[in-house]
Formats: structure tokens, C-alpha cells, sequence
């Protein structure tokens, strides 16, 4: 299996610069002095220090598990798997096959944590582009991301931490974080409130707004293939897809039931998954508990810059490929589960020529998949 979180976090540390120091190892780098000259600007700082916080893996408890780990730049800012899979402290968990061993997953195992894996029930979304959303989550109910970005750290099957008693003390303590802390808000307060904004604002500069489909729009009429521009047509017309994937964000930003198989499962609760229907407003304070049946088992829509890279598809990762998404729109997605939700009247069968299937297809994995960034 793969251990991604120590690249990512050296791949961090080299393009920070201004690190010093990182997983235990000294970089090469500017001097504090020249660190200062180099790093002037408030809005610079605080995407440096919002990556740093991204990729580290203190925040979770036990260490191990940063962001960067299921939003992975190198799996386009998901983690390929159909759902997330967090951490979950032995002590709180224990050992579920009784075999007196810890239930390790091997990539997390090899930082010797006595912890065990869980799944987080949902399919872990891509960070390309997610600054757009006004509303994050499959079920929108955090703000934007600098809202969101305080809640995956405290998520028991995420990072099973917390910011006071846990994370606030390990940047206080570290030798650079609080000098980025300073450059990035100009005091000296540390606070998840300041971690979280800036972690929002580094996410902000995951935006891509340049694939083929963009050059194409701009008017370079050789940035996409024939067949993404034949795709192009078929999403704008006899697919209808932009009834939701408006152009040219490629979203509405609304929520809305495709009829996904198993919508209804969450794997991690074992229970229906209502999304949108029942989603609990985390932006009220205290959280507001919503339970609109209109709205049962709506998700997200959502934009598709590089879809080609952000599989497995749908909140709970029910597709593996594109095929098989346009595959399921073309036959006007699942049942409608009348009484735990109605399929939207927009989904419905498209009879799709196999031209078009596959016209429609190299526009969403070419036309809109552009340069990773990373
Ligand atoms: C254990 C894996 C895991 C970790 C660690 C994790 N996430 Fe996520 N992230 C997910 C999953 C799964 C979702 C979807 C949850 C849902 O919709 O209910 C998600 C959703 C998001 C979203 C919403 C995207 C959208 O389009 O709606 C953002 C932004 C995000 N995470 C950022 C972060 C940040 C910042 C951190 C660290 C503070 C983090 N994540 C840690 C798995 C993870
Ligand atoms: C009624 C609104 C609606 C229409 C019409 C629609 N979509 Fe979507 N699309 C959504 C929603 C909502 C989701 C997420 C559903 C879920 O997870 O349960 C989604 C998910 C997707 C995904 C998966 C993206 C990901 O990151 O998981 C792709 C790809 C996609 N749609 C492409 C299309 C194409 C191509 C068409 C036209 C043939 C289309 N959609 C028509 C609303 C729509």
C-alpha cells in the first residue's frame, strides 16, 4: 500500500523554502533573516503557513493523519478510494476482529500508531476549485472553506483530535509556526479560527481554470479534439447536463438525487444517507438539525474541472470510472426511492448514441482535465 503522507509532507516542506525544518529533518533553505525578506506579503504567508498546516501530520491524534493524506495532490486532491478513511484512536476503538491486534491499515502502520482505520462513510471530494462553493460537504452543510477546514481535525473517524487540548499546544511549540503565524496575521494569537483561514486560503490557490475546455471558451478553437467539442455539444444538449454543471463553473451549486445506487447506505453508519435532507447546519451556532424530506438523499453538484483524475465518483464513491457515470445518466440514473427520496425530474433517459457516450466521455476526461497542480 501506499505511504503518501511523508512524500507529500517533504514535497511540502521543499517548496515551502522557507522551512527550516521538517519531519525531523534540516532543509536546506533561506536563513530566518532572509526568510523574513523573502516571506513579506500577509496573504503569502498565510497560504505558506496554510500549506504547512495541510500536510502536517501532528494535527491528528495519533499523528499521522494530515489533510493532504485523504486530499492527496498526487490522486487529484482526493484519495481514490470510493470512501475516506480516517483514524480512530485504539483506545477509543479497540481492536474490532478480537485478535488482540490493532487493526492497522499498511499505510498507516508504518508510523507505528496504535491506531485503527475507519471509514468516514462518504467518498472524499477533490479540493480543485472547491474555493467556488458557498457550501462545502456532500450535503453543503459547512460555510466555505475556511469554515470547513476547522472540522475534519475533530471528526472522530477523520483526525480524532482537537484543536484546544491538542493541536493549539503542538504549534505553539513548534519552532516555526509561530513566526508564520505572525507574518501570515500580524500578532501573536494562535487559534483554530486563524489555522482554519489560513488552511482555507492555501485551498483557494488549488483552482484550476485552464484545461482545453477553458482555452477553448477563450476562443483557442484547437485547445480541445473534435471529440471533446462533439462531447461538448452533446453536455450542453441531448445529455442536458448543464441543467446542473452550469456553464462555466459547471455547477449550480445546488443538490440534487441522481437515484446513485446505494445513495442510500452510509458504509460507515450502516444507515440511509438522507445528504442535503438531513444535513446539520454547521455554520448556526449552535448547529441547526434539518430535516426536510423534499430534499432526502439530494448531494452536492459537483464541478467537474480534472473529473478525470478525481475518481472514484459520487458522494459515496458508487462509480469507479466515467464510463460507468455516463453510463448511468444515459439510462436517467438509479430508482427514485420513493418515501427516502425523489430521483430528480431532470434524470432521465437520454438515449445516447454510442458516438455520443463516447464524444461526451473524452470531453469530461480530456476537455476538462487540465495540469495537475501540486
Ligand atoms: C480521513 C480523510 C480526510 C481527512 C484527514 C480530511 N478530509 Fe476533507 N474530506 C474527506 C471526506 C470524506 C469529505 C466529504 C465529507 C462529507 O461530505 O460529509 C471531505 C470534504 C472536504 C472538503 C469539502 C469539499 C467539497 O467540495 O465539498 C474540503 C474543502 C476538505 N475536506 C478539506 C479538508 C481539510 C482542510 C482537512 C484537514 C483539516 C481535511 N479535509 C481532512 C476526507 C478527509
Ligand atoms: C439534476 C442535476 C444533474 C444533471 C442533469 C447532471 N448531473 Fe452530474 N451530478 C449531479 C449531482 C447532484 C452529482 C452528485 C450525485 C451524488 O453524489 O449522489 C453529480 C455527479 C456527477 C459526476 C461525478 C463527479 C464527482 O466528482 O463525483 C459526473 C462526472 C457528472 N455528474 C457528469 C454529468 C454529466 C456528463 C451529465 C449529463 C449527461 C450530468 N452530470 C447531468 C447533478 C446532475
Amino acid at each position: 500500500m501506499r505511504n503518501r503522507h511523508p512524500d507529500l509532507f517533504s514535497l511540502a516542506c521543499i517548496s515551502l523554502l522557507s522551512v527550516v525544518s521538517c519531519g525531523g529533518e534540516v532543509q536546506i533553505g533561506p536563513t530566518p533573516s532572509e526568510e523574513k525578506a523573502v516571506v513579506s506579503d500577509p496573504q503569502q504567508s498565510k497560504i505558506d503557513l496554510g500549506r504547512r498546516l495541510m500536510f502536517d501530520g501532528r494535527l491528528s491524534r495519533p499523528s499521522g493523519v494530515a489533510c493532504g493524506t485523504c486530499h492527496d495532490p498526487l490522486i487529484g486532491w482526493g484519495d481514490g478510494r470510493p470512501q475516506g478513511k480516517g483514524i480512530q484512536d485504539h483506545s477509543l476503538a479497540g481492536d474490532t476482529d478480537g485478535d488482540g491486534v490493532v487493526d492497522h491499515d499498511s499505510h498507516l502502520a508504518v508510523t507505528g500508531a496504535r491506531f485503527k482505520t475507519i471509514l468516514t462513510g462518504r467518498n472524499t471530494p477533490t479540493i480543485y476549485n472547491s474555493h467556488l462553493f458557498p457550501n462545502l460537504f456532500w450535503d453543503g452543510r459547512a460555510g466555505g472553506l475556511g469554515h470547513q477546514a476547522l472540522f475534519p481535525v475533530e471528526g472522530f473517524n477523520e483526525m480524532n483530535s482537537n484543536w484546544i487540548a491538542h493541536v493549539i499546544p503542538i504549534l505553539k511549540g513548534d519552532p516555526d509556526y509561530p513566526g508564520m503565524f505572525f507574518d501570515a496575521f500580524g500578532s501573536s494569537q494562535i487559534t483554530d479560527i486563524l489555522a482554519a483561514d489560513a488552511i482555507g486560503t492555501y485551498e483557494a490557490t488549488i483552482s484550476v481554470f485552464d484545461t482545453p475546455y477553458d482555452k477553448y471558451l477563450a476562443g483557442d478553437l484547437t485547445a480541445m479534439s473534435a471529440e471533446a467539442i462533439a462531447g461538448l455539444t452533446v453536455f450542453r444538449g441531448s445529455g442536458a447536463c448543464v441543467t446542473c454543471h452550469a456553464e462555466p463553473m459547471l455547477s449550480n451549486f445546488g443538490f440534487a438525487n441522481l437515484g446513485v445506487p446505494s445513495a442510500g447506505v452510509n458504509a460507515l453508519e450502516g444507515t440511509l444517507d438522507y445528504g442535503f435532507g438531513k444535513r446539520t447546519d454547521l455554520t448556526q451556532n449552535p448547529p441547526v438539525a434539518f430535516d426536510t424530506p423534499g430534499d432526502y438523499m439530494k448531494f452536492k453538484v459537483p464541478q467537474l474541472r480534472m473529473v478525470g483524475l478525481t475518481g472514484p465518483y459520487m458522494h459515496n464513491g458508487a462509480f469507479h470510472t466515467l464510463e460507468e457515470v455516463v453510463e448511468f445518466l444515459d439510462q436517467g440514473g438509479g430508482p427514485d426511492l420513493s418515501g427516502t427520496g425523489t430521483k430528480d425530474p431532470a434524470i432521465v433517459p437520454l438515449g445516447l448514441t454510442a458516438q455520443e457516450k463516447s464524444d461526451l466521455l473524452v470531453f469530461l476526461s480530456e476537455g476538462l482535465t487540465g495540469n495537475p497542480i501540486d
